[in-house]
């Protein structure tokens, strides 16, 4: 059997629609963000989900997006979908839930404070005029560093926030924030972190400043374009995709990729970035913050009491019925997922303008042996909220997890494309 064929061998594929799945492998590398890792202004946060601007560069393209339209990004991370938008002077809205997240999008898109101001403070923060900054008193803190290099991660900490102009010292602030996870003790890994016995390097200041450096170089590029940028405007906001703070058809693009059925809790691995850099204020907050999630993991709580349980995913709790769970929350969470992606199609299907086209990067997933679509359920979801599922467009195939393989065998699973268009009658 084909690899096509064998990501196919779901217990609901009698109860998907025949929709066809196109495999284009030159979206192979596109659906991680990997290749961000070199673009100037990309590379100042490393986030493990986000996606390539190549991917979203290639469906600008393809729908000739141009400055009269307006995209969006309702589960925005980093701000990929933004910057890549703001390159080519497209206007675009983003939306993420996320506090770090957010602020790396924030921060990413202009207006920049200029090269030479961030030059100007980034001498006087060496000179150590102020007092290091209070260490917020979490478990995760105190664990997470090596005395000598918590001691000068707050002492850098200390100075930026005593710098006056806020455009300088809050994105001096975010510079911070993105090297923690080359100074600290900590790795994002698995559905939260986990600590490690030595950090990648005990040279906070070292690090600071060569990451202080390639922002300025960056925004002097920006500065001194080597083409010619025109105005465009991007707005991001703090919001839950699933109440979209926009009217009804004012979107002409959506470009997005919600949170993969995964268990990877996004608010428990970045929350040392969150203490240390004031994002959220108590331990409360932080929960807050983690209840609001989309329920792609098992911390988040339902949108309201309950979750609605739809049709297709009775017959998908059928097939895991009686199965082993290392966690019986997994199936809440399942439920859970497919609730609150079907109120995000609805949202989406209620702000894209008529003829508008909708890029939905997704993954599919194995619990407990069982290959579940995730692609094909939510194209369904999609037809019966009025969208025209125009194409699944296959990325690449991944192997399940070992632990799965370990207990269940290889399966392949795809990560898919979905695209969607609200079609004019
Ligand atoms: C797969 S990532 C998207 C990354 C993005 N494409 C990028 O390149 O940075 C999914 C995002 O959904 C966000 N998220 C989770 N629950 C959300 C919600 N209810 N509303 C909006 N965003 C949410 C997460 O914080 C995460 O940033």
């Amino acid at each position: 059997m084909s690899r096509l064929e064998l990501s196919q061998t779901s217990p609901l594929s009698k109860h998907l629609p025949d929709i066809p799945l196109i495999e284009d492998f030159s979206f192979d590398k596109l659906t991680s963000f990997q290749k961000n890792k070199n673009l100037p202004i990309h590379r100042w946060f490393k986030y493990l989900q986000g996606f390539s601007a190549s991917l979203v560069d290639s469906f600008l393209m393809e729908w000739e997006v141009n400055e009269n339209h307006i995209v969006l990004d309702p589960f925005c991370g980093v701000g990929t979908t933004l910057l890549s938008c703001q390159n080519k002077g497209i206007p675009s809205v983003g939306i993420d839930i996320s506090p770090i997240a957010l602020m790396a999008a924030n921060e990413k898109i202009a207006p920049y404070p200029s090269a030479s101001d961030i030059e100007e403070s980034l001498s006087d923060i060496f000179a150590f005029k102020h007092p290091q900054s209070r260490v917020p008193d979490y478990e995760i803190v105190h664990k997470g560093f090596g005395l000598e290099s918590l001691e000068q991660f707050m002492h850098l900490k200390g100075q930026i926030i005593k710098i006056i102009n806020p455009d300088v010292r809050s994105i001096l602030l975010f510079a911070l924030g993105t090297i923690v996870d080359e100074v600290s003790l900590v790795r994002k890994d698995g559905a939260h972190y986990r600590y490690v016995k030595q950090p990648k390097t005990e040279d906070v200041f070292g690090v600071f400043k060569r990451k202080v450096l390639e922002i300025i170089n960056d925004i002097y590029l920006q500065e001194n374009p080597p083409f010619p940028i025109g105005k465009p405007w991007a707005w991001v906001s703090s919001g839950d995709a699933r109440v979209l703070p926009l009217s009804d058809n004012s979107i002409d693009f959506i470009i997005t990729s919600p949170p993969y059925l995964n268990r990877d809790n996004y608010i428990a691995q970045s929350k040392l970035e969150l203490f240390l850099l004031d994002l959220v204020h108590s331990f409360k907050e932080y929960r807050a913050v983690t209840f609001k999630t989309l329920q792609s993991h098992i911390e988040a709580k339902p949108l309201e009491k309950e979750n609605q349980i739809l049709p297709i995913i009775k017959e998908l709790l059928k097939a895991l019925e009686g199965r082993h769970y290392s966690n019986p929350k997994n199936l809440d969470m399942i439920v859970g997922y497919f609730s609150d992606m079907s109120r995000v199609i609805m949202e989406i299907s209620r702000v894209i303008k008529p003829g508008g086209v909708i890029a939905l990067v997704v993954g599919n997933c194995c619990w407990s042996g069982v290959l579940i679509e995730v692609d094909k359920i939510l194209a369904t979801l999609a037809k019966s909220q009025g969208l025209e599922v125009r194409e699944i467009r296959v990325a690449r195939y991944k192997l399940n997890s070992a632990q799965q393989i370990a207990k269940y065998g290889k399966k392949y699973v795809r990560e898919s494309i979905l695209i969607l268009e609200n079609r004019v009658v």
